[in-house]
């Protein structure tokens, strides 16, 4: 397949066929882990639940999901990302949960590359499908630029993605950071559909999510640290091109709050609903963040990762995760997702240290 773009200026569709390449041939994840293991949840050996009637559905933005999974941003823009996007919304359809799309950037360059959205509502009208743009892509002109992303999904939310730990590492990253939450202030204003707003991997903190609450945002995504690394994603592609430029970026490797400590910081700041994510990679995952006070649990490359083993690798991996979560909830005794929210947990270790020093933790 060949997609036709303009000579001069590649640069945001070629960056996204690479980065999907390094994230599945050099697994750039974090060193450090999310520190969900320091996260127990204590075992009920009396659970009086059969695992066959535990209630697994959510309610957010006023729609009613059968799992609390998001498939979060990954593609769009990028030659055969159409193909990647279509699957992750057919698996959205499938199993009534919400799908993300990729930053929609190379859309706004690039007109005709729109199709590799488009073909994610193509699948079906009643998948809740969100947008994506970078905070710095809206400053210059945020009503117009959400208008053409918003509409050419027919998007059902917008989330807006803050990443300057890769901004900074990435070659020809954008380093100005200026006036990203006076746009985002003037889109929460403007849109009558919810904004999320989600890091990138590197974590949202309680002083962050304050901040983000009081210009109007709908919702949190944490994606902390302990999963895919998009500094490790930016060094392994600058070693690729500019071996010298990798090793100044290389020692923000790992930098980053750890998902588990983003996740109580978060819920303890806001009183709008909190996604988890960053580093999620079973349904026991999740089960954890929902514990710690998250509504749902956002996954990225595990998917990424399931659609390029091909067949029906897709729906085996959905499969598993919702058979752990609802292991998770018997062994909590948890018969729902609001019961879940209740279970009893200890905090070990780091990251017991973490927040008690942040004084983010009222256990
Ligand atoms: C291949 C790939 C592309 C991504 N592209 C985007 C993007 O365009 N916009 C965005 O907000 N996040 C993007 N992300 C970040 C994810 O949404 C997520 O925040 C991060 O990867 C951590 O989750 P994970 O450890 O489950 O991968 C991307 C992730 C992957 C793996």
């Amino acid at each position: 397949m060949i997609i036709m773009v303009f000579e001069e200026d590649v640069g945001v569709r070629d960056r996204k066929v690479e980065h999907i390449d390094i994230v599945l041939k050099e697994n750039p994840e974090y060193h450090i882990s999310t520190w969900l293991e320091y996260v127990y949840l204590v075992h009920n050996s009396l659970p009086e639940l059969s695992m066959d009637e535990l209630d697994t559905h959510v309610n957010l933005f006023g729609r009613r999901f059968d799992y609390p999974i998001l498939i979060d941003s990954m593609t769009g823009g990028g030659k055969d990302t159409d193909k990647i996007n279509r699957a992750l919304a057919e698996l959205a359809h499938e199993y009534n949960i919400p799908v993300s799309c990729g930053s929609q950037k190379a859309y706004l360059k690039y007109p005709e590359l729109g199709y590799t959205y488009k073909v994610m509502r193509d699948v079906s009208s009643d998948i809740f499908i969100i947008g994506n743009i970078g905070g710095q892509d809206l400053r210059e002109d945020p009503r117009d630029v959400v208008d053409k992303i918003v509409s050419l999904i027919e998007a059902d939310a917008l989330a807006i993605h803050l990443n300057p730990l890769q901004e900074s590492i990435q070659l020809e990253g954008d380093r100005d950071f200026k006036g990203v939450l006076d746009a985002i202030a003037e889109v929460t204003d403007y849109l009558d559909i919810p904004v999320i707003v989600k890091e990138t991997g590197a974590g949202i903190s309680y002083e962050v999510a304050k901040s983000l609450e009081a210009v109007g945002v709908s919702a949190i995504n944490v994606s902390g640290a302990g999963g895919t690394s998009w500094s490790a994603v930016e060094i392994l592609r600058s070693r690729r091109k500019s071996p010298e430029h990798s090793e100044v970026g290389s020692v923000y490797w790992d930098w980053g709050i750890p998902t588990a400590a983003s996740i109580i910081e978060v819920v303890n700041s806001v009183d709008i609903p909190v996604i988890a994510s960053g580093g999620l990679r079973s349904g026991l995952d999740i089960v954890k963040s929902i514990v710690l006070g998250a509504d749902m649990g956002g996954l990225a490359s595990p998917f990424l990762k399931a659609f390029s083993k091909g067949g029906d690798s897709l729906k085996r991996f959905m499969e598993g995760l919702i058979t752990q979560i609802k292991i998770g909830m018997l062994l909590t005794g948890s018969k729902d997702i609001s019961s879940l929210k209740e279970a009893r947990y200890v905090l070990l270790g780091p990251l017991k240290e973490w927040v008690i020093q942040r004084g983010v933790w009222d256990g």
